[in-house]
Order: C-alpha cells, then sequence, then structure tokens
C-alpha cells in the first residue's frame, strides 16, 4: 500500500508521520510545491512546531515516511492520495471575506487527473464547503483517461499543540463516501489504514455530505462556546462576577462539559473564523439568511473580545498609550505552536500601535521575521515595534504586560524581579487568566484579568 499526501502543512506532516508510525507496512510519501519547506521536513529543524512531533518523525522519516517535491512521481505510485493543501477565505470577487478560496483545491484536482495511471483512492483532508467532492470528482472525470477515482472525505480534527496526542488517540475519525459498492470498497480502505491503531468503534462512516458538514459545525461549535463565554466575561467585568468561576459552576453540569469554555482575548487559529464563515456563506447561498446570522455573530463576539481588550488596556492607562511602552508576552494562537494565523496578538498589536505605543513582543518559538510580517505586512517596518528575546527583556522599562497567550513560562515567571524593572505605576493584563492576579496586587501591580 502507497499513499501520498499533496501539503505537507500543519495538518499533512503531522497526520502522514503517524500513519507511517502506525503502519510502518505502509510507504507514505509526503510532497509539496514548497521546497523550502519540504527541505526543513528532511532537516533537524522541521517547520512546524508540535511538541513530540520530532520523535515521531525521527522514528519514520527514511523508513516509510518520505517527503519531496516530486509531486507528479508521488501521485503516479499512490493508491491513496490524501488532499491537505490550504483552503483560505477568498479575498476576492463573489465570496469575498466568506467563501472558502478552493483554488488550490481544484488545481491538485487537476494535477491529479493529468498524472494519475490507474484507479485512486482521493481523500479531502483539508477543510471544504459541503459538496466539493463533487468537483473533484467532475475535474477528474473530464480529464482521467480510461480511470475512476473514488472521493472521500475523511476532516482532520487534531488542534495545534496537542497534535501528536489528539493523533494518537483520536475522539473519532470520520470517513464520508459514496453508498455505491466502489464508495463502500474505498471507505473500507481508509478505515483499514486507521484501524492500525485507532479502535474500530472510534471511526466513524457516514456520507460524503455529512461528513464534510461535520467538520465545519464541529468547529463551529467549539468556537461557539469560546464567543458565549467571552460574551459572558464582559458582563462578569460590569458586574463583579468572576468568569472562572461561572464557567467552573456551569460546567460541572455534565450536559454543558466544562471543556472550551476558558474565557480568553479571543480566539485564533487558521480554522475557526475561516470555518465559521464559510458554514455563513453556504448558508446564505441556500437561502437561509437566519441561519447564516446566528453562526456569524459567534465571529462578531470575537472581533469584539479582541478589541475590548485593547480598548481596557488603554482605558486603563488614564486613556493614553501613546508612547508608553506595553510588552506583549506570546504572540502564537495558543501555546505549544508557532502558528500564528488570525492569532489576537495580531489585532491586538495592531491596535496599540495605532494608539501610538510603544509595542515589545516576546513569543517563545515565533521568529521576529514573522511577528513584524504578521503585524505590519511583509516588509514593512515601525520603529514602535520590536522583538525581545525573553520576557524579562521585554518588560523592562514597560508600563504594561498584555498576556495574549498562555504559554507555560508566563505562569512561572518572578514577576517581583519584573515589577522592580518596569515604569511605575505598572500594570498587568493577562489576556488568557492564567496568573494568580491577587499575588501579583501584592506585589504592587494593578491587575486585570478577563472576566474579572
Ligand atoms: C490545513 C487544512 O488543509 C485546511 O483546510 C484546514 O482548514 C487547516 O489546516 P494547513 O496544513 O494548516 O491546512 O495548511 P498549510 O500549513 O498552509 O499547508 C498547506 C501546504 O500545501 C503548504 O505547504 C503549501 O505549500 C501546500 N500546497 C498548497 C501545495 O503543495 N500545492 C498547492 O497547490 C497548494
Ligand atoms: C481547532 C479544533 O479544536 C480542531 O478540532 C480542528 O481540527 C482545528 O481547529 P486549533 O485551532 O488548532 O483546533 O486549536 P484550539 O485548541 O481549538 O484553539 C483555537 C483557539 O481557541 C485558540 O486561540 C485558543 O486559545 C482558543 N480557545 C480555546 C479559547 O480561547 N478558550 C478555550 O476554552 C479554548
Amino acid at each position: 500500500m502507497k499513499i501520498c499526501c499533496i501539503g505537507a502543512g500543519y495538518v499533512g506532516g503531522p497526520t502522514m508521520a503517524m500513519i507511517a508510525l502506525k503502519a510502518p507496512g505502509i510507504e507514505v510519501r509526503v510532497v509539496d510545491m514548497n521546497a523550502a519547506r519540504i527541505a526543513a521536513w528532511n532537516s533537524d529543524t522541521l517547520p512546524i512546531y508540535e511538541p513530540g512531533l520530532d520523535d515521531v518523525v525521527r522514528q519514520t522519516r527514511g523508513r516509510n515516511l518520505h517527503f519531496s517535491t516530486d509531486i507528479h512521481g508521488a501521485i503516479k505510485a499512490a493508491d491513496i492520495i490524501f488532499v491537505a493543501v490550504n483552503t483560505p477565505t477568498k479575498t476576492y470577487g463573489v465570496g469575498m471575506g466568506r467563501a472558502a478560496d478552493l483554488r488550490f483545491i481544484e488545481s491538485v484536482a487537476r494535477t491529479i487527473a493529468e498524472h494519475a495511471n490507474g484507479t485512486k483512492i482521493i481523500v479531502e483532508k483539508s477543510t471544504i464547503p459541503v459538496k466539493t467532492a463533487e468537483t473533484i470528482k467532475d475535474i477528474i472525470a473530464a480529464n482521467a483517461r480510461g480511470w475512476k477515482c473514488e472521493v472521500l472525505s475523511n476532516p482532520e480534527f487534531l488542534a495545534e499543540g496537542t497534535a501528536i496526542a489528539d493523533l494518537q488517540m483520536p475522539d473519532r475519525v470520520l470517513i464520508g463516501g459514496e453508498r455505491t459498492p466502489g464508495g463502500e470498497a474505498a471507505i473500507q480502505t481508509l478505515v483499514d489504514v486507521y484501524a492500525h491503531w485507532v479502535p474500530r468503534d472510534r471511526i466513524i462512516t457516514t456520507n460524503l455530505w455529512s461528513s464534510e458538514l461535520s467538520k465545519l459545525v464541529a468547529n463551529a461549535f467549539l468556537a461557539q462556546r469560546i464567543s458565549s463565554i467571552n460574551s459572558i466575561s464582559a458582563l462578569c467585568e460590569a458586574t463583579g462576577a468572576d468568569v472562572d468561576e461561572v464557567a467552573n459552576a456551569i460546567g460541572k453540569d455534565s450536559r454543558i462539559g466544562s471543556k472550551f469554555l476558558k474565557a480568553s482575548v479571543g480566539f485564533g487559529g487558521s480554522c475557526f473564523q475561516k470555518d465559521i464563515l464559510n458554514l455563513v456563506y453556504l448558508c446564505e447561498h441556500f437561502g437561509l439568511p437566519e441561519v447564516a446570522n446566528y453562526w456569524e455573530s459567534v465571529v462578531r463576539m470575537n472581533d469584539w473580545q479582541k478589541r475590548r481588550f485593547s480598548s481596557r488596556i488603554v482605558r486603563s492607562l488614564f486613556n493614553t498609550v501613546a508612547e508608553k511602552k506595553i510588552a506583549v508576552f506570546g504572540f502564537a494562537f495558543k501555546k505549544d505552536t508557532n502558528d500564528t494565523r488570525e492569532s489576537a496578538a495580531i489585532a491586538v498589536c495592531r491596535d496599540l500601535l495605532a494608539e501610538q505605543a510603544r509595542v515589545v513582543v516576546y513569543d517563545p518559538k515565533v521568529p521576529a521575521a514573522e511577528i513584524r510580517a504578521d503585524v505590519l505586512g511583509k516588509g514593512a517596518e515601525d520603529p514602535r515595534l520590536s522583538v525581545a528575546t525573553s520576557a524579562y527583556a521585554a518588560a523592562e522599562g514597560a508600563h504594561a504586560i498584555a498576556i495574549v497567550t498562555e504559554w507555560d513560562e508566563f505562569r512561572h515567571l518572578d514577576y517581583e524581579k519584573i515589577f522592580k524593572s518596569m515604569h511605575q505605576p505598572s500594570s498587568i493584563f493577562d489576556g488568557r487568566n492564567i496568573l494568580d492576579l491577587k499575588k501579583l496586587a501584592a506585589i504592587g501591580f494593578r491587575v486585570h484579568g478577563i472576566g474579572k
């Protein structure tokens, strides 16, 4: 059995590494048009930071896991082709700002049609709008020379920062396919791949459209919980309730559950906003404006939460941050990843720069060039934005610290030492509620948490 995966990103790389680890009899080839990225996968410094990933790659690379730019060769050789290219929100034309941009999916389908030389199973790993499988099938049917393909949907539910654990023991694996004899056989082939390590009762099979839609809906429900608790955080700040106490109290109800109730500066990541907007677009397309509005409010609430955080900083610093130094702790969209896509930190830094603050960012994993490019745009410079190599250096002489990512190291800093090095009075805005605010207040900090 030979598998190839087109797209060596945050999803394709770790997922294929896990298949290679658990199914040593399967040859896995990960290909990407980005040669620098492939070179990084073949080096000691992998292109993405993910706890445990180095170890899995070390065990499998060169054995039954290979990274290369030979997309055509990999397609020819493979029995199963995973498609894990990115599907960003469209930035132009019809559906701009909402619909998914499917040009990479389409071009990959054409490449497969052109270079495949026999029957293949094509697996959609990328998150895509419902009915994309039909597009892939149409393109292949129109271009293939005498061979057929089966298209399956197999969305990935891993979360960044815990990808290896999530892949090792997934809550479920979802496989959607056509309920025809050919479709059923393809589903079974993919089930057998996962059954190398995933208990059979956790592998769910559905029709194609249910599978495609489930991914969007899962992300929308998760994000909705965060926007819900974040909306309540504003009410807590107004009333004196503590949002963590409220979350704990409601989360004990087994019908609600305790996960994904952490109030924060706002959710980020490549998926939540993109997938909800995608769902919104689908609903509008199918004439369901009420449903579209309902889900869109989850994104609106998240935008408001990010703005609310920066406004609170400005308000608390006597309504002006002009020329004040603000240390931003954390830039990744969550801890244990170097991914910054849609990170709340981007919005917060931009808001503060717009108020003419001097912003110093420290993140343990995100390179300085990435931080600058994300906040200012590629190649742009702003003397007010700088990047420090430690939390201590970032805080030196600062008027305030804003915690934006919940990196563990921020919990264990010597805040007495930091306090002494700062401009007085000094404030901490804990956008993740990870610090003991009472202790910090005792040191002398002015403290502000989310929903506190
Ligand atoms: C994934 C999913 O595919 C996306 O749908 C989901 O919503 C988020 O996670 P991710 O792995 O994070 O995307 O994307 P990225 O890290 O950008 O990787 C995609 C890779 O595909 C890139 O390395 C890019 O170079 C490659 N690519 C893209 C190709 O090889 N060919 C193309 O035509 C387009
Ligand atoms: C998400 C889904 O969890 C995953 O199943 C899907 O495959 C991809 O999208 P990811 O974006 O990698 O994964 O991370 P996730 O842990 O879901 O966090 C997303 C954002 O929500 C982060 O910015 C995180 O900090 C924030 N978050 C999460 C909160 O603010 N509060 C919470 O309670 C949980």
